[in-house]
Order: structure tokens, then sequence, then C-alpha cells
């Protein structure tokens, strides 16, 4: 008996499923974006349950395995990104054991890379609590230790001002956590690395900046994060590497005006406009 495949895409020409508690992943979309230009993604922004950074573990799990079911589901994902640390932090071991054939890319600050290219060894990181106090980060600051100075700063109502655009509240907020972080410059003693825990703050850059000045480095994750997933999809097989343009389409739990609004001023590339998917996504706790 012969096997006839059935319409549908094959692996490749499934979409990249990529999710996070709002608009912050969009800073880690657009360097996937950049990295693989031939794949389609699916970003999932759980509006409606944003900011994800003060919530309890539980909920951020209970939350990221929804959304998972639900681009599997409706999108029949080839891959995820979970662009969220706080996500990530809480849920990337649950999420690999519930899906153990679903490609899976997490994100965590990135302290290696600024202990490599720090010169005073004084780190600042910032990113949500839920990041600072897991054991994920608990364990990749150990693993540093006697490596580098890190101040670590959790910054409460950050996201949360991103989202709505609040740039007073952003202002104020950059300055009351940088000014705990300590003093920032290229000088012995001096802070010269910033860790941009949170995929929202690639967004403040400018308003980071005015509290750090021009010599301090900034790292986020996108383009590791990006080249990591090419390096995943190519040894399954999955990777859409030639051919037409590929595509971004926004989902989310809350409003699709304000998602629209923040690809607009953020996305490097045209998207297909939000639709919201409450029906399918529960706000359950
Ligand atoms: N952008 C997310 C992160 O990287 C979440 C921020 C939040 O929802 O509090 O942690």
């Amino acid at each position: 008996m012969s096997i006839v495949p059935i319409g549908g895409p094959t692996n490749a020409d499934r979409p990249i499923g990529v999710f996070d508690s709002g608009v912050g992943g969009l800073s880690v979309l657009n360097a996937l974006r950049s990295e693989l230009p031939c794949e389609h993604f699916v970003y999932f922004a759980d509006t409606d349950h944003a900011p994800y950074g003060e919530r309890s573990d539980a909920y951020v799990t209970q939350r990221s395995l929804e959304v998972t079911r639900y681009l599997l589901e409706a999108h029949r994902i080839k891959a995820l990104v979970v662009a969220c640390n706080t996500a990530t932090a809480a849920a990337i071991h649950r999420l690999r054991a519930d899906h153990p054939s679903l490609p899976l890319i997490g994100v965590e600050p990135a302290l290696k890379p600024a202990v490599a290219i720090s010169r005073t060894g004084r780190i600042a990181v910032i990113a949500t609590r839920v990041t600072l106090e897991s054991r994920k980060f608990e364990a990749l600051h150990a693993s540093l230790a006697g490596q580098a100075h890190f101040s670590i700063v959790p910054c409460d109502g950050l996201a949360g001002a991103i989202e709505r655009s609040d740039a007073a509240q952003i202002a104020a907020l950059c300055e009351r956590y940088l000014g705990a972080a300590g003093r920032f410059g290229t000088e012995p003693g001096q802070i010269d690395t910033l860790v941009l825990g949170c995929t929202h703050y690639p967004f403040i850059a400018d308003a980071l900046r005015r509290c750090t000045g021009d010599t301090v480095r900034f790292i986020d994750t996108g383009a590791p994060v990006a080249q990591q997933t090419r390096r995943l999809l190519a040894a399954g097989h999955r990777l859409n590497d030639e051919g037409s343009d590929g595509s971004v389409t926004l989902v989310c739990s809350g409003a699709p005006e304000s998602l629209d609004a923040a690809g607009a001023r953020w996305l490097d590339r045209p998207f297909r406009c939000a639709t919201r998917a409450s029906a399918l996504v529960p706000t359950s706790a």
C-alpha cells in the first residue's frame, strides 16, 4: 500500500510561533526576521495578562502553557520562541517536558557575553522580579561567581509603563532603577555594561541612555536567539531558507489596536494586522 501525502504545508513551510506577555518580544521578532527572512512568524502578545513580571510563577507557567497550546492548535507552529525572559525563567522546563518534539528557544539575561566585554568588571542587570528571583537566574549568576561584580535591579512597573507607552513613567523609573544600580562609566569602579534582561527594554534604549551616558555598552539577546533558532531549525530539517519573503502575523489576547500601534512603531518590516484570540485562550489564572 502506498501512502498518499495529504495537502497542507510541509514542516518547513509552517510558521514559527513567538510569544511574550506583550509588545517586548517584538524586539526579538525584529532579530528573527533579519536572520530568517523566508520564515513565516505568528507573534502572540498576551496583552490581556501583561505584564508577567510581578505575577506568580504558577500564573506565568499557566499562561505560557495556554499560549503554546493555542499556537500549536490554531497555527500549527513548527517551533516556538519564548521571547520573554520572565516566561522562560518560570516555564521553559515545563514547556519542554510537555512538548518534547517541539523545537523551543528561550531567552535569558546575557550575563556571559557581558562578562566577556566588560573592562571594569562591573555590570548592571535589569529585568523583572520573576526573572531575577528565579532559580534559573540564580544558577546562571552563581556560575559566574568571581568573574565580575553584578548590580542586579528588579524593575517593577517598567514593562507595564512600556506597554502603555507612558514616557513620563518610563523616564522616572529608569532614573530610579539605574540610580540604584550604581555609577555608570568606563573608569575603574564604574559600571560599563548594562544587561537588558527583559525583551521590552531595547525599546527604551534612549531613556536608559540618558541615565547611563554614551560610553556604557547595552546587551540584549535578540541576535543570539535568532541564530540559535536558525541552528535548531536546520538540525531538525525545518528551516525555510529559500523562495519568497516570509511574513509576520500578529495575534493577541487584548485589544488588537494597541498591538498594531506597537507593530507600526517598532517592527522593522510589514506585518498582518492583529486579531484577538481571546476565545481560544481563556483568561484563567
Ligand atoms: N518582556 C518580558 C521579559 O522579557 C516580560 C515583561 C513583563 O511582562 O513583565 O521578561
